[in-house]
């Protein structure tokens, strides 16, 4: 038996790092996704401590569905009494690629059906839908031909971890903010800079990561999404409690050591207001510290200080254009104040890209929701400058 974690196109084999990093087993990248072994507690770890997960599945049945009635079939073969209690609530979500039923609002209506009928075959009653908090969120994939059925044991996607309540313009998910981290091998004892912070998910994400806090508590809050898992028929709420209480004492061991510093700045007031407040509900106040500076202002805050961030990237032709003066002057304050450093930076644009000139020593293409990216690490010593770059530094 197998669970499936999904994430965002490229950031598999990242994810599969940090699944066998977590102690789970069999753990195997697939696309866009990484399944393991099942068993309550590598459910819950993945759901609860997972960094870079979007959800964690439980799959059920897979198989050929080439039309309609091969998906109804398959679906309704399953026993969802075994799955979905007497007054339950239940909801579909469909993903739908180079099948030819490529409507996934109508793949999800067919599933829908199939468990509604196999329900009422079963017990007399047909469940109600409940779209924004169902007991039992059933997941589809239709890739081609073939189905897969799932239960989602994560309900809200796990990106939304409670903090980020408030954002800027162009917000990094939360889930993509760890995973890029992870690439950096950043473990909360480098000093971390992020001089175009906005609403601060680099900051958060790194301190929550240095502070040993799992992503997924808060939601467990009364106030939190939780997490669909505890709604399940199979849940033990007890065993639950002893393996949270176990996973608690773990991160109130290290609540108090000190940590290396972590600064964001940014040119807007207001993204730093908020880039506060989240840093507030995340409950590492004490941890960020953010002011309003320029980047082209910013400074190593200590020995080794890793730069990780992502300058803006303009959605119009003529932004990305303009962008590109603030690219080269950021690429100079790097080469010119940053020695002994190692930058990240996650750009949009192979222009701006170009606009550095700086060479990066490694490159990794990743998708920050439909923009293709390129995350690059440029490691700064005297004489980071490119050759062209050093006869012309304007
Ligand atoms: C793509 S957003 C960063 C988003 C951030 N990672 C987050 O998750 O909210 C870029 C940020 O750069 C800031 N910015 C633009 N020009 C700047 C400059 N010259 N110096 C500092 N910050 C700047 C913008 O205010 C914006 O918040």
């Amino acid at each position: 038996m197998k669970l499936f974690a999904t994430c965002d196109r490229g950031l598999e084999p990242v994810l599969a790092e940090e699944l066998k990093a977590l102690g789970l087993s069999g753990v195997r990248a697939a696309s866009s996704g990484v399944e393991f072994d099942a068993g309550q507690s590598a459910l819950w770890t993945a759901n609860v401590c997972a960094r870079i997960a979007s959800r964690v599945l439980e799959p059920l049945a897979e198989g050929p569905a080439p039309d309609r009635r091969a998906l109804y079939d398959l679906v309704a073969s399953l026993p969802w009494t075994w799955y979905v209690d007497r007054g339950q609530t239940i909801a579909v979500d469909a993903v739908v690629a180079g099948s030819a039923v490529d409507n996934s609002v109508f793949v999800a209506q067919v599933v829908k059906d199939a468990v509604c009928d196999r329900l009422r075959a079963d017990t007399g009653e047909r469940p109600s839908v409940d779209r924004d908090r169902p007991d039992v969120p059933i997941h589809v994939r239709l890739v081609g031909d073939y189905a897969l059925i799932a239960l989602d044991t994560s309900g809200e996607r796990l990106h939304l971890r409670g903090w980020r309540t408030e954002a800027g313009d162009a917000p990094l998910r939360e889930t993509l903010a760890a995973a890029l981290l992870r690439l950096t091998q950043y473990d909360g004892t480098q000093p971390l800079l992020d001089p175009f912070c906005g609403s601060g998910t680099f900051l958060v994400e790194a301190a929550q990561i240095a502070r040993g806090v799992h992503p997924g508590r808060a939601r467990l809050a009364p106030s939190g999404v939780g997490f669909a898992f505890t709604r399940a028929r199979s849940h033990d709420p007890s065993a639950f409690a002893r393996w949270l209480a176990a996973l608690d004492d773990e991160t109130r061991a290290r609540a108090s050591s000190p940590l290396s510093p972590i600064l964001g700045g940014d040119s807007d007031a207001r993204v730093l207001d908020r880039a506060r407040r989240n840093a507030t509900r995340a409950g590492v106040a004490e941890d960020v510290r953010v002011v309003r500076r320029d980047a082209l202002d910013a400074e190593p805050i200590g020995a080794g200080t890793l730069v990780v961030t992502n300058p803006p990237y303009g959605d119009r032709m003529g932004e990305v254009e303009a962008l590109g003066g603030l690219y080269a002057a950021f690429g100079d304050t790097l080469k010119r104040r940053f020695a002994g450093s190692t930058a990240w930076l996650l750009v949009g644009h192979r222009d701006h890209l170009a606009r550095l000139r700086l060479n990066p020593q490694r490159r990794y293409e990743v998708y920050n929701g439909p923009i293709e990216c390129r995350f690059v690490r440029i490691d700064l010593y005297d004489g980071s400058l490119r050759p062209e770059a050093r006869r012309d530094p304007g």
